[in-house]
């Protein structure tokens, strides 16, 4: 089978959270990214288990949000996916605005769709690095690298 070619700095790993889908956004949020210039590359929806979201976020695992986290990461399904453009890191995370929904720009994803800090619609990798590690964890077998 042919395999997505990642090359670092043109990829980046984002998942639709719980709350989002929950709520009806899956659709919108899709649109806004396409709208951005990203190509959606591979995306599935899964439910997670907890053990696989500690992995995932094992970075937070020290914080004191990380049982929240987790447990409302495995709390029903997410849709992880892996979005091309050039700079996609750092477009990515200008198009979903900043962690927090009340401080996230106007028309930013999670000013838009957040419920709250933690409920915050959607993940996007934070480094070239990261969103290589994110690809892969999501899609092992997707990958040429
Ligand atoms: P995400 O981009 O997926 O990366 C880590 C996640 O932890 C973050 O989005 C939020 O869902 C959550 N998070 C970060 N900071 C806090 C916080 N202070 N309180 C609760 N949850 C947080």
């Amino acid at each position: 089978m042919a395999k997505i070619d990642i090359f670092p700095g043109n990829f980046t790993l984002s998942i639709i959270k719980p709350d989002a889908i929950e709520n009806g956004y899956i659709s919108n949020i899709l649109i806004k990214i396409m709208d951005d210039g990203f190509k959606i590359t591979a995306i599935k929806t899964i439910t997670s288990s907890k053990k696989s979201m500690i992995k995932f976020y094992e970075i937070h695992e020290k914080k004191s949000f990380f049982n929240s986290l987790i447990n409302f990461m495995s709390s029903a399904p997410i849709i992880p996916m892996i979005l091309k453009k050039k700079n996609a890191v750092k477009d990515f995370r200008k198009l979903i605005g900043n962690t927090n929904p009340l401080i996230a720009k106007k028309g930013t994803i999670r000013n838009l769709y957040a419920t709250s800090l933690e409920k915050n619609a959607i993940h996007g990798s934070d480094n070239n690095s990261n969103a290589i590690r994110e690809c892969k964890f999501f899609f092992p077998n997707l990958l040429s690298l």
